[in-house]
């Protein structure tokens, strides 16, 4: 998933296209590069390795001209090297391109461009795609664009310019985001919001299949077939502040304390107090289609997977409605049985997930409703599936996802409560989840409050270690597999997430001395089966850190170290015990030295396979 910025208009587009790519840098850093027309030709200038390698380069020999395209690159094809980074041009060197996704048949384009006389610089699918448009070129750049993008496959976000129409910037997607940005007569194009958001608020979000033709007098949207296409302009309500740390040492412990915040605003209007009910009318699903859903398929990666498992419990808990979690990696190439009885639910943090995306497509050729719970509004997937609740937990920056996780969990809840109170779930019962639902912000706040003790317990036992155990049981398995992601994902160190009681199936064996193990341990129906499960590891030797409510003196006279949280209804636990998780893995990291925020080979959105 790359980061791309395009700018044309009357001021200088190198500075600016440089401050739209450090937003962008979270979306991929392991090379990057701007190209702009000044007049003489294309001036491009590139660099492996962060954006600042690149900002070294330039120096104070700013390019000058006002059209250029910029790029932040998380590699797909070809290693992050300086002639492997984006811009890349065509033969002639007078038509520069910036590329997100992937070209399926490069490989075949490249052979036949080989057998005319074209050669390469690089190993990327993009530089083919740049000579395929030299090729077409007859001094019409949009003509030329639209003719190579009908001979290609795969998925692209990406955006063209040429020394010989310094008026004029193409911009094409098909599986990758792309918008324009509206400003004051100047104009953007963009992967996302954030570069966008100190010039202009106006957006413009274009679908698959459409290319935008930016010049000095405005934009206009067609398709490849010069089909002209209007697009409604839409107002971002993300203000700048937002999507800057605000003080903080990084995006993902921001992001962490925002958690009171955002669950509010996930659950903000939805709860119908009296009714014991949620309000999700966003489902596009009535009652009466709620009540005969037969099943539910939910299909997510990552983190979101794990919020979908935690989906499955309160759902088939409380709404009685059988419920399968699949990896949307897996789901897409197996032969599902998903039909029109079957709801499927997509999580996503994105909605650019080229997996999970996939995956929702399947399950609509087959006839299933799909609804989507995604935060980026306009993402791809929100604007896909039949229905959906966005999680409005605003920017995610950090690559590790963590208010957007209880913000799922969140979402997930209302859900469940509709279609609970739909079936079997009485009043006042409904009622109780929704004054449980209420007080989480500020048990969220309580946990906050303690970051101290939480850096110290990641100073004591895990600082050092090379290997980690989670443990957990009923809802709170999926939680101890989020915790052992965080701590993989930014601090490198291996650790696993398991069932409690799986322990003495095998992995039992891993413990000694040398082991830490964290169990997340609430006062709730199995609370009696994990203290066993906790003996059993400390009969061992192993280090056990538990996650306890207030006053379990039976877990404190057993475990190493224990960390009190707020009492909440067993199946909104998860929402608690995650957050001392994230800055568990957090501390660990930081004090590891490691890249918080763009944690090594990671990018914060996979939008490709
Ligand atoms: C989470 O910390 C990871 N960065 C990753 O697993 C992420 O959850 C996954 O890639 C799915 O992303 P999405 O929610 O944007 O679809």
């Amino acid at each position: 998933m790359c980061g791309i910025v395009g700018y044309i208009g009357p001021r200088q587009a190198a500075e600016l296209l440089l401050e739209g790519l450090r937003r962008l840098e979270y979306r991929g850093y392991d090379s990057s590069g701007i190209a702009v027309v000044n007049g003489h030709g294309l001036k491009v200038m590139k660099a492996a390795g962060k954006l600042s390698m690149l900002e070294q380069q330039i120096g104070d020999r700013m390019p000058s001209g006002t059209l250029g395209i910029g790029h932040t690159r998380w590699a797909t094809h070809g290693a992050p090297t300086t002639p492997n980074a984006h811009p890349h041009t065509d033969q002639s060197g007078r038509i520069a391109i910036i590329h997100n996704g992937i070209i399926e048949n490069s490989t075949s384009i490249r052979k036949a461009l080989e057998a005319r006389g074209h050669t390469f610089k690089s190993e990327t699918d993009t530089e083919v795609l740049a000579h395929l448009v030299g090729e077409f070129y007859q001094g019409d750049l949009e003509d030329a664009v639209a003719q190579a993008l009908r001979d290609v496959d795969g998925a692209y976000g990406l955006a063209f310019i040429s020394a010989d129409e310094p008026g004029v910037l193409v911009a094409a997607r098909k599986g990758s985001p792309l918008l324009v940005g509206v400003g004051e007569n100047e104009w953007f194009v963009a992967s996302d919001a954030s570069p966008l958001l100190q010039h202009t608020r106006s957006v413009v979000y274009l679908d698959d299949g459409e290319l935008v033709v930016l010049t000095r007098d405005g934009y206009r949207v067609r398709n490849l077939q010069s089909t002209r296409i209007s697009k409604p302009v839409n107002q971002i309500d993300w203000d700048l502040a937002m999507v800057e740390r605000n003080g903080y040492p990084h995006f993902m412990l921001k992001e962490i304390c925002e958690q009171p915040e955002s669950l509010c605003n996930t659950l903000r209007g939805h709860l119908l107090d009296d009714e014991g009910t949620s309000r999700v009318h966003g489902l596009n699903l009535s009652d009466d289609e709620l009540k005969q859903v037969g099943r539910i398929v939910i299909t997510a990666c990552g983190t979101s997977w794990h919020s979908g498992l935690i989906g499955e419990y309160m759902l088939e808990e409380m709404a009685r409605v059988p419920v399968e979690v699949e990896y949307a990696s897996e789901f897409r190439y197996r032969n599902p049985v998903v039909d029109h009885r079957t709801l499927v639910i997509g999580i996503s943090q994105s909605g650019e997930t080229a997996d999970t995306l996939a995956a929702i497509r399947e399950a609509k050729r087959r006839g299933a409703r799909t609804v989507g719970l995604v935060n980026v509004v306009g993402s791809t997937i929100a604007r896909e599936v039949d229905g959906g609740i966005y999680l409005h937990a605003g920017p995610e920056v950090g690559v590790a996802s963590t208010k957007a996780f209880t913000s799922q969990v969140a979402a997930l809840a209302l859900v469940t409560l509709r279609v609970a109170r739909l079936r079997n779930l009485s009043i006042l019962q409904g009622r109780q989840f929704i004054e449980a639902l209420r007080r989480l912000p500020e048990q969220i706040s309580e946990i906050l409050d303690r970051t101290s003790e939480i850096e110290a317990l990641a100073d004591r036992f895990l600082k050092t270690t090379s290997n980690a155990l989670y443990l957990g049981r009923g809802v709170n398995f999926p939680v101890a597999l989020e915790g052992a992601l965080k701590l993989k994902e930014i601090s490198y160190i291996h650790a696993e997430g398991y069932p409690a009681a799986e322990m003495k199936h095998g992995p039992i064996a891993l413990i000694d001395e040398n082991m830490p193990v964290v169990f997340i341990a609430p006062r709730d129906a199995v609370h009696s089966k994990i203290v066993s499960n906790i003996e059993e590891v400390k009969a061992r030797g192993g280090k056990v850190i538990a996650l306890i409510n207030a006053g379990d003196t039976e877990i404190e006279r057993l475990a190493d170290a224990t960390f009190a949280i707020p009492e909440t209804l067993d199946l909104l636990t998860p929402i608690l015990t995650s957050i001392p998780l994230q800055l568990l893995s957090y501390y660990v990291a930081v004090a590891r030295g490691c890249n918080v925020d763009q944690p090594r080979n990671l990018a914060k959105s996979v939008t490709v396979e």
